[in-house]
């Protein structure tokens, strides 16, 4: 039988697919280590958590495969770590080595060299990590929940793994993990990897990953922390106190894996389980896998903010099973998870709330990309030389998210959907930069069905600064209708009592606080408080688009509910923009100061870092 031309065709596509997608990345500009020489392929660890003294300590094993030969030292990340001793062992027994901690960069940290001898197949460091570890973060009992006990929890994305873990920290390349934890038996540790929920009071915890992930998926926590089972495959961890509110709130988990599963492919990590954290944590959520790390600010009561679970779990695709392979690669993992979230969204609670998540995601875009950095704005940032956190914004997250319905919109919903599920089966387990996805692109969407999509356009997408002009506008018509409203009562042709508000969703009421004009009086902002109580809101992000509208308008009213939003919340995107704006405004600087020097000791580090460098830019 002759084969029809179209299988040849293919067949010389996936050859010449698999001949140019096997092209080296560039390197990873982040980290000292020489992955591309030898890589370690398993780590285990072995930590007691101190929490008198803020530290992890113990050691860390390395397995060891050797990519090139001749290669006679391993060289690690490091920062802030105090390293006692380094061993290796040629599998037989242990013995010790040499090894040379350089300066301390403030990007990269501290270069760990070991001297290797060429049989050495294991290297183990004993080492502890500071206090002041920019990736960990120690709570005093009254920055907790329950206020009673203490509480720790890393946060390694980006480049943060090191400062607890002297690793080859970059996202190039995957690790599976094991480790042994102790810790005061009233003060559980758990680890982003199977662990068994059954308390056990010994005070020694192991945990095991055995699927390769990058280094900053890494992650662990400790304190007086509960488990409640949600389904099947998904449960809580909390404290006490959120357990039972957050078990409600994200009673859906479960739908949306299976919504996820019937778009992209089977879930690859047996269970999806949440750690829910105290309010000092920084994200939203971070997608350490089997174990999303979640902001206790999103317990809305009505599941209004669940997305961000949708955008967690995302993450098991986009993210954590195909990894950027550097971290100007970002919007590969945050840019698909974003849409694949919208559409995890739609599946589970409708197109409606799906476009008008998506409306409110691009028109914070467009608020940002005016006064970001032209740079910044580009897809493909370069980010060489700075601190990845110093570049993040929501450039990755809607723009990427963009790009990606614009493909959907140009090829047609099977289309794009069959392209990304086979992306995600393709790369699996495997790390991705820009260069080879555009590569992967080409062979498998652009060339496939030609004549759709030009080379030059997806270009102007990834390597151009702001948005094209032909990007997808979402339109909400639920939107349109607040839209109605919202002139109807500026006019004066309505009072504030009859604006429809009765069927209201968070999200609309978002856009209607969002898009209040700059000219709103003082007198109007407070009719509308005395119709909708919208000051002492217990929904997070009406707050905190209300108190960021009433600081632009330089309203006072709102300062004592601004002072306790402050205090109780460390979530960045939360409270720095209400800072910036505070003190762009000229607003009463002493005021602002205290409230920061109240609200400053249960930040994070990197949320104090961010708000800390505001007050520099102001002085
Ligand atoms: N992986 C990110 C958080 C992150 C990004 C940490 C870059 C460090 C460097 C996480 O998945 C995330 O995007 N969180 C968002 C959630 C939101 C977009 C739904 C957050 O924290 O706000
Ligand atoms: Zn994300």
């Amino acid at each position: 039988m002759t084969m029809p031309l179209r299988s040849i065709l293919a067949v010389c596509m996936l050859f010449l697919s698999s001949t140019i997608s096997a092209d080296k990345f560039d390197a990873d500009w982040h980290t000292y280590s020489n992955y591309q020489d030898i890589v370690s392929t398993h780590i285990h660890l072995d930590l007691a958590v101190d929490f008198k003294n803020k530290q992890l300590k113990g050691s860390i094993t390395h397995d060891l495969k050797r990519l090139k030969k001749g290669i006679d030292r391993l060289i690690l990340d490091t920062r802030d770590l105090d390293i006692h001793k380094v061993e290796i062992s040629n599998g037989k027994s242990w013995k010790e080595t040499t090894f040379e901690l350089a300066r301390r960069d403030d990007v990269k940290g501290s270069k760990l060299s070991i001297k290797l001898p060429m049989n050495a197949t294991e290297v183990k460091v004993y080492y502890n990590s500071r206090p002041e570890a920019s990736g960990l973060q120690w709570l005093s009992p009254i920055q907790t929940a329950g206020k009673k006990r203490p509480f720790m929890f890393s946060q390694s994305q980006a480049i943060h793994a090191r400062s607890w873990m002297p690793i080859q920290d970059t996202p190039a390349m995957r690790v599976s993990y094991t480790a042994t934890v102790s810790s005061d038996p009233t003060l559980r540790p758990i680890m982003s990897a199977e662990n068994d929920p059954k308390w056990n009071k010994n005070g020694i915890y192991k945990f095991s990953m055995p699927q390769p992930i990058p280094t900053y998926l890494i992650a662990i926590a400790a304190g007086n922390i509960h488990y409640k089972s949600m389904s099947k495959q998904t449960a809580v961890y909390a404290e006490p106190e959120l357990l039972e509110s957050a078990a409600k709130e994200f009673e859906d988990t479960q739908a949306m894996i299976d919504s996820a599963e019937k778009l992209y492919g089977k879930y690859r990590w047996t269970d999806y389980d949440l750690l829910i954290l105290p309010p000092s944590f920084p994200f939203g959520g971070m997608e350490n896998p089997r174990l999303s790390f979640i902001t206790p600010t999103v317990i809305a009561g009505d599941k209004s903010l669940v997305s961000l679970i949708a955008h967690e779990l995302a993450h098991s695709w986009s993210g954590n099973l195909v990894t950027n392979a550097t971290w100007r690669d970002l919007w590969l993992n945050e840019g698909f998870t974003s849409y694949v979230e919208n559409r995890i969204m739609e599946e589970v609670f409708g197109e409606r709330r799906a476009v008008m998540e998506q409306a409110l995601a691009a028109q914070g875009l467009d608020e940002e990309l005016v006064e970001l950095p032209k740079g910044d704005t580009i897809l493909h940032v370069v980010i060489e030389g700075r601190d990845p956190d110093d570049a993040f914004s929501g450039v990755p997250y809607t723009k990427g998210q963009l790009f990606l319905m614009y493909l959907e919109q140009k090829f047609g919903r099977d289309r794009f959907d069959a392209f990304l599920k086979k992306y995600f089966n393709d790369h699996a387990f495997q790390s991705i930069d820009t260069k080879n996805f555009l590569v992967y692109l080409d062979n498998n969407l652009l060339n496939k069905y030609p004549g759709i999509v030009s080379k030059e356009k997806v270009l102007s997408w990834v390597k151009e600064p702001m948005l094209p002009v032909d990007a997808p506008k979402p339109k909400s018509d639920a939107f349109t209708l607040v839209e109605k409203s919202k002139k109807a009562w500026l006019a004066s042709d309505i009072n504030a009592s009859q604006i429809p508000t009765k069927k209201w969703t968070v999200h609309e009421w978002l856009y209607f606080i969002n898009n209040l004009p700059k000219t709103i009086t003082h007198v109007q902002l407070i009719a509308l408080d005395n119709e909708f109580s919208l000051t002492q809101s217990t929904n997070n992000e009406i707050a905190h688009a209300w108190l960021l509208l009433n600081i632009k308008q330089g309203n006072p009213m709102v300062n004592e509910r601004l002072e306790s939003y402050m205090v109780s919340i460390g979530r960045r995107k939360l409270i720095v923009p209400l800072y910036k704006a505070l003190l762009e405004k000229g607003s009463n600087y002493k005021f602002v100061k205290a409230v920061y020097m109240k609200a400053r000791p249960g930040y994070h580090p990197l949320a104090q870092g961010s708000v800390d460098a505001l007050f520099e830019k102001a002085k």
